[in-house]
């Protein structure tokens, strides 16, 4: 008997079957010979929110959730958020290899040559309340860019991804700044080419009566650093919509649409906003004792804490824990941190969060750093969106490139009613 096989008896029949081991999984498919008899449908597993099934085989971005480790294509996130840039960090994740310079000036140029969005998409935001949340603006007019082009249904055409891949993250800053600014009742400002991704981006959002916006170097950095930590985190519930959605082979602007709106949500990206209003509500360093105990009441969550993945710190955390207080510098403590800090401790030493696995994650301390920055609450999830573009679309790119993938499509138990018969409304 080989060793790399999985021996199963059904003790229903006392049948045993012998299923290959292949990168210390077993294929489901393979279960569906186990049956009772002809009749039967064969063994499924049950697996709600998929938290013990790999859904595909990726290159693109490792995780150890119980060291603490995260590299994309092999590269540590440390070294790459001290040595590299997003956008050659957006290259690396989605071509497999860090550029060359001539490629990295090829790819920067085609990026920031795309930031402009068509007139049309600009006045779809008059259409939105003062209010509107940036988020929900965002899910709607990148949606609206497959509309703009026709070519981005051509998905199997690599020229095609291509020219989508430059559009989409040339433009999610321009759409959400815009957002941004409409929410504020402010003239629109218009993408500057001459500067960094980070520095435009910061241009669109703040610049008022300036001729030429100069962006601060230090909140520069600390943006293109907060992107490189967001750029893939491999099968999230993100990265899952975006596969999902891409594997009916629909343009990438809907799929990225879907993403986003997975992103929205207060369980996932949505977090970084929820943590700041967490954190104003504790509102006191000496109401937090008070509050970890709600948590461990199980009447709150503790907002950026826990992961499906990481059960050690998430090494993003550290690190943007680190920024934070380079931005402090320069723009005042944000005095939230000290509340936030007081949560950490009194939770790192809790036997709840201790037993439960429970450590900071990347939305703990980044909604921090975008307040000090300026940014309101409703933004921060934007800003998430921004930087995880890039991973969202190596993902879609490498399923629809893998010829095992088909469209998503899950099975389910079926514990409903039997057949019967309609009942006419006055009987029942
Ligand atoms: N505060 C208090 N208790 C928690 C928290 C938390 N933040 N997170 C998990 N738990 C507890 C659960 O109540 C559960 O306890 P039990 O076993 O006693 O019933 C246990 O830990 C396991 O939690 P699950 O919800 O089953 O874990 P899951 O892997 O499904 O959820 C998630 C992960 C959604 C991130 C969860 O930890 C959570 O809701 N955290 C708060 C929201 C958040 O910060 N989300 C951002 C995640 S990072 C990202 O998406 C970018």
């Amino acid at each position: 008997m080989s060793q790399n096989t999985l021996t199963i008896t059904d003790n229903r029949t006392g049948k045993t079957y012998e299923l290959p081991i292949k990168n210390g999984t077993i294929r489901a498919m393979d279960l569906r010979q186990i049956k009772v008899d002809a009749e039967d449908f064969g063994m499924m597993t049950y697996d709600p929110a998929f938290t013990n099934t790999a859904s595909c085989i990726s290159k693109i971005t490792y995780i150890d959730g119980d060291r603490g480790i995260l590299m994309y294509r092999g590269y540590p996130i440390e070294e790459l958020a001290e040595k590299s840039s997003y956008l050659e960090t957006s290259y690396l994740v989605l071509h497999g290899e860090l550029p060359t310079r001539a490629q990295l000036d090829e790819w920067t140029w085609n990026i920031t040559h795309h930031t402009f969005i068509h007139e049309s998409i600009r006045k779809f935001l008059d259409g939105f309340h003062y209010d509107a949340h940036p988020m929900g603006i965002l899910i709607s007019t990148v949606a609206a860019l497959s509309t703009f082009y026709k070519d981005a249904k051509n998905i199997f055409d690599p020229e095609s991804r291509r020219k989508q891949t430059f559009r989409l993250i040339g433009k999610m800053p321009t759409l959400s700044a815009f957002a941004y600014r409409h929410s504020l009742g402010m003239p629109l400002a218009y993408p500057d080419n001459d500067l960094s991704y980070a520095g435009n981006f910061l241009n669109m959002l703040f610049r008022t009566t300036e001729a030429k916006y100069k962006p601060n170097p230090v909140l520069e950095h600390a943006l293109d650093v907060l992107f490189i930590l967001h750029a893939d985190h491999e099968q999230n519930c993100s990265a899952n919509a975006m596969r999902s959605v891409g594997s009916s082979h629909v343009d990438p602007y809907s799929a990225i649409a879907a993403a986003t709106a997975a992103l929205y949500g207060p369980l996932h990206g949505g977090a970084n906003e929820e943590v700041l209003l967490m954190l104003r509500e504790i509102g006191s360093v000496k109401n937090v004792p008070d509050y970890i105990k709600r948590v461990k009441a199980k009447e709150k969550l503790l907002m950026g804490f826990g992961h499906r993945v990481y059960k050690n710190y998430d090494p993003r955390a550290k690190i943007i824990k680190k920024i934070a207080y380079d931005v402090f510098e320069v723009m005042g403590k944000n005095p939230l941190i000290d509340i936030a800090l007081e949560c950490e401790r009194i939770a790192l030493s809790d036997d709840y969060f201790i037993s439960h696995k429970l450590y900071p994650n990347v939305d703990f301390y980044s909604g921090l750093i975008y307040e000090a920055m300026g940014f309101p609450a409703s933004m921060f999830t934007a800003l998430f969106a921004i930087g995880r573009t890039s991973g969202w679309i190596a993902q879609w790119q490498e399923l629809l490139l893998d010829p095992e993938q088909k469209i998503a499509r899950p099975r389910q138990v079926y514990l409903g009613y039997d057949k019967r018969s309609y009942i006419p409304i006055d009987h029942r």
